[in-house]
C-alpha cells in the first residue's frame, strides 16, 4: 500500500475492469480491461479527502475468482477497523461488480455500519483512455459519497451520479453508460449487524447455476451432482418456474443432501413463495436476488452453517436471514 497521504483518508483499492482499461483498436471499439494502476486513476481526481490506495488486482472482472474476494474482504474489514481510514473505495470491473457488492454486504455490511463508514464501488462503462471517459467522474463520485459524514453508511456503489445500495446493484445494460440501478430491496429485509465468515481460498463451497429453458435437459444436474456440487441456483423461468424435465433432477439433488435455491433468469423482481405446480417443495426462493448474487448468498450461507457458533444455523436459516425472506427463523 502506498501510504503518502495524511490521516484521516479514503482507501481506495483498485481491483481492475474497463475503468482501468486502454483501447487496443483506436476506432474499432476494442479494449483491454485492467491495465492502469489506480495510483495513475487518482491522479485525474481532485479530492478533498486525503486518499490512499492499493493495488489488490488489475484484472478483467469476468475473471474475478473466490480467493480474490476473500482476500478483498479481508482488506474491507481491516480498512474499516483502521480509525485514520473513513472511507472505502473499490475500483471494480462492472460485469461481476453486483456479485462483489452482494458478498461485501453479508462479510462486511455489519462492520460498515457499526464503524459508521462506507465501502463504496465504482467503475466505468468506457476505457480509461476514451474522449467520452465515464470512469473519472465516477470514481470522483464515489470517493465524495464515502467520505460524507451522513447516516448512510453501509456498503454501496456509485455509477452514473447515482449512489445506489450495494445489495440492491443490478447491472441492467450491456453497454450503455448508464447501465445501473437499484432493484427494490425487500420491505422486511433486516441489514444484520453481524457479519457472516469470509471462506477461505479453498473452502469456498461449490455451487452452479443451472437455467431453465424450453427443451431442458437434466443431464447437466445429474454430473453436477455426481461430481461434488454442494448447491444449486436454478436461474428459472418467470417467476421462477422449472421444466418438467429438470425437476426430478432437482429433487433427487435435495434429497441427497444438495442446496437449491429458486431464482429467476429475469433478473428483476421478487421470487417467494411456492410453486403452484408444487415443484422444488424444498427449495428455498431468492428473494430479490438474481441468480448471480443468490449464488454468492448460498455460498456464504452453507459455510456459514459448517463454522462452529454457540447458536448453530443451517445453511437455509442463514439463506432465510440474508434474503429476508418471511419464513425468517
Ligand atoms: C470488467 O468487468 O472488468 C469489464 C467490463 C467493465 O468493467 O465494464
Amino acid at each position: 500500500m502506498s501510504n503518502s497521504s495524511i490521516s484521516p483518508s479514503i482507501l481506495v483499492i483498485g481491483t481492475g475492469g474497463t475503468i482501468a482499461g486502454l483501447r487496443t483498436d483506436l476506432g474499432n471499439g476494442g479494449y483491454q480491461a485492467g491495465q492502469v494502476p489506480i495510483s495513475t486513476l487518482l491522479t485525474q481526481i481532485n479530492s478533498k479527502f486525503p486518499l490512499k490506495n492499493m493495488q489488490l488486482s488489475n484484472i478483467d472482472s469476468c475473471d474475478l475468482s473466490e480467493p480474490l474476494l476473500s482476500e478483498l474482504g479481508v482488506q474491507v474489514r481491516m480498512g474499516l477497523a483502521d480509525p485514520e481510514v473513513i472511507g472505502i473505495v473499490i475500483t471494480h470491473g462492472t460485469d461481476t461488480m453486483e456479485e462483489t457488492a452482494t458478498f461485501l454486504e453479508f462479510v462486511c455490511g455489519g462492520s460498515a455500519r457499526n464503524f459508521g463508514k462506507k465501502v463504496v464501488l465504482t467503475g466505468a462503462m468506457l476505457p480509461s483512455d476514451h474522449p467520452q471517459a465515464d470512469g473519472p467522474g465516477n470514481l470522483s463520485d464515489a470517493i465524495e459519497f464515502a467520505g460524507k459524514r451522513d447516516s448512510q453508511s453501509g456498503i454501496w456503489a456509485v455509477m452514473g451520479s447515482k449512489p445506489i445500495l450495494g445489495l440492491a446493484l443490478v447491472k441492467g445494460h450491456s453497454s450503455q453508460t448508464n447501465a445501473f440501478f437499484g432493484e427494490a430491496l425487500p420491505n422486511d429485509w433486516v441489514q444484520v449487524s453481524n457479519d457472516l465468515p469470509i471462506p477461505p481460498d479453498n473452502q469456498w463451497p461449490w455451487v452452479e447455476i443451472i437455467t431453465s429453458h424450453v427443451g431442458a435437459r437434466p443431464e447437466t444436474i445429474t454430473f453436477l451432482k455426481n461430481h461434488g456440487v454442494q448447491g444449486i441456483v436454478l436461474a428459472g423461468t418467470g417467476a421462477s418456474t422449472v421444466h418438467e424435465s429438470l425437476a426430478p433432477a432437482l429433487e433427487q439433488f435435495m434429497e441427497a443432501g444438495g442446496a437449491v435455491v429458486r431464482a429467476s433468469r429475469i433478473g428483476r423482481g421478487y421470487i417467494g413463495g411456492s410453486l403452484a405446480n408444487g415443484r422444488l417443495a424444498k427449495a428455498l426462493s431468492a428473494g430479490n436476488l438474481n441468480p448471480a448474487k443468490a449464488r454468492i448468498a448460498l455460498q456464504l450461507a452453507l459455510f456459514a452453517s459448517t463454522q462452529s457458533s454457540p447458536n448453530p444455523l443451517s445453511w437455509q436459516d442463514y439463506f432465510a436471514r440474508m434474503v429476508g425472506l418471511p419464513e425468517f427463523r
